[in-house]
């Protein structure tokens, strides 16, 4: 029960001991790409980048991590709808860049590493391109011409080349002159002798790496997010020296938005030399179930021992005997079942579970119960304002689980990018990810995604009574290390056409 449900109250060399990395990820992490770190809440975001940033700083490079919720001074002035966005964009970019010169600065203070009268003057040189910042607004030009065409024909037919050239600007000079000034606010962002102050930050720090580690993107005012992203792209992104991570909450962040001028503004995720990593995607396990449980077995083991070495005088030794001596047979596995690949899921259902156990191991139904619990108490208010994805949810828990007896299904890739219920029924974590992309070999170009519906919403039922018998799971297949579906299962009727559904 005394497990941190959030990593930023630890500090990072606790966070470096317990972090469990799942399958390739600390390697790709620690790659010098820049790159988009996507995860649903309690995915292990913020406990990745601190577990990096204790990677770096110990292999001698520059860690400078940023909680975006806490940038600035003034609170709530990025949503102050009496300042015009031009204005709470500069403050953000400026209070951005003025918390990275904090952070450095504290760097060049008490660490050694390389030259530091350069880093600090070099620093001096940031404080000051920083106050030249700016986010602009540019209302798009509508042209309207009318009546000036007369004129610049009756030019080209009397007079020499040259003076037809210069009709021709007269001509445009009167349309321009009509010139309405209609369309969207556009934005901008200046950003001035930046560029030439982080090259000489890096290259004062050098050898050392700079790397810029930016947690809780999602904080940040939605429409806010491409003009932050585009000082990134713009000045930060092409620095050599200089590696960037964000975190970000995928249904919850944009990082680009094109111009009417047919550019764009901010960084186009994948194109700009920054790709995007889901750690949602890394916690499937490949669909394998005993890596599952591996993986949070020690996760579970690792949290637990930092404390029970101060309590007891004989910890267990291992992942194991501690999931043995805390479990009943056959439990641990349907705790992993419930947490669907979320730690902090899986965290808050075992607490919840040992308070239902008291004294004793914990049991199954000790788990299920708190399943049911945790999806009652956080899961489900998540969206009980959220009409039509409450309808949603329902409509396919009565199809799926009450008439086809399953918890898992199938839906047409392109429908569920489209449906916007179902992407934030996946981000509520009550729809899950099994595989993603099956493909269809008697229709092929047509890719499914395999869904779940959340456990605790499944099992709630089951306990409550709403359901009669255990489902046969129809959808077994997903879940089995092949992910092949049964010879006689026909995809393109199996999956739920969600507009037949409503
Ligand atoms: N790979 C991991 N190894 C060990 N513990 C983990 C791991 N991933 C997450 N945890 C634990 O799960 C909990 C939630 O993680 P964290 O706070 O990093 O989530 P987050 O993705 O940053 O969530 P939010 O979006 O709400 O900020 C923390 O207690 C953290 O220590
Ligand atoms: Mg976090």
């Amino acid at each position: 029960m005394r497990i941190p449900r959030r990593a930023e109250g630890t500090d990072r060399s606790t966070l470096a001991m317990t972090f469990v990395a799942a399958g390739s990820f600390s390697a790709m992490l620690h790659s010098t790409d820049h790159q988009i770190l996507y995860g649903r809440r309690g995915t292990g975001k913020t406990h990745a980048l601190l577990y990096l940033s204790d990677l770096i700083e110990r292999s001698g490079d520059v860690a400078v991590y940023l909680d975006l919720r806490t940038i600035g001074s003034a609170e709530g002035m990025y949503t102050d709808s009496n300042l015009s966005p031009a204005v709470r964009g500069t403050h953000l970019l400026v209070d951005t860049l003025e918390a990275i010169h904090d952070e450095l600065l504290v760097v060049a203070f008490e660490r050694e590493i390389g030259d530091q009268n350069r880093l600090l003057l070099a620093l001096d040189a940031l404080a000051e391109a920083s106050t030249a910042v700016e986010v602009v607004g540019e209302v798009e030009r509508e042209t309207k011409f009318g009546g000036s065409a007369e004129s610049s024909v009756g030019a080209e037919l009397t007079v020499s080349p040259n003076a037809k050239v210069s009709a021709t600007q007269r001509s445009s000079a009167t349309a321009e002159s009509r010139l309405r000034r209609t369309g969207i606010e556009q934005h901008h962002v200046v950003f001035g002798p930046l560029n030439r102050a982080l090259r000489s930050i890096t290259s004062a720090l050098g050898p050392a790496r700079l790397w810029l580690l930016l947690d809780e993107w999602s904080s940040v005012p939605f429409h806010l997010q491409p003009l932050l992203a585009d000082l990134l792209r713009r000045s930060v992104l092409p620095t050599a020296g200089i590696t960037v991570k964000i975190a970000a909450i995928e249904r919850r962040s944009q990082f680009s938005q094109p111009s009417l001028s047919g550019d764009y503004v901010g960084i186009e995720v994948g194109a700009d030399a920054a790709s995007a990593v889901s750690l949602d995607d890394f916690m499937i396990f490949d669909n394998s179930r005993s890596r599952a449980q591996e993986f949070f077995g020690q996760l579970f083991y690792n949290h637990a021992s930092t404390r029970l070495a101060v309590m007891i005088a004989q910890p267990p030794p291992d992942a194991d005997s501690f999931i043995e001596a805390t479990f009943r047979r056959n439990t641990f596995p349907e705790l992993v079942r419930a947490a669907e690949g979320i730690p902090r899921d899986a965290i808050n259902i075992a607490a919840l579970a040992a308070q239902h156990a008291h004294h004793e191991p914990i049991g199954l139904p000790d788990v299920r119960q708190a399943a049911r619990d945790w999806y009652l108490r956080d899961k489900q208010t998540a969206i009980n304002a959220n009409e039509p994805a409450r309808q949603m949810l329902w409509l396919l828990v009565d199809e799926v689980v009450g008439r086809r007896h399953s918890r898992t299904f199938l839906l047409d890739q392109l429908v569920s990018a489209r449906q916007e219920t179902i992407n934030e029924l996946y981000d509520a974590r009550l729809l899950h990810v099994l595989r993603r992309g099956i493909v269809d070999r008697k229709n092929p170009g047509t890719l499914y995604d395999g869904f779940a519906i959340d456990y605790g919403c499944y099992v709630s039922l089951l306990l409550d009574g709403d359901l009669k018998s255990r489902p046969r799971d129809r959808g077994g297949w997903l879940n089995s290390p092949k992910g092949v579906p049964p010879d006689e299962f026909n995809l393109a009727r199996e999956a739920i056409h969600l507009a037949q559904l409503e």
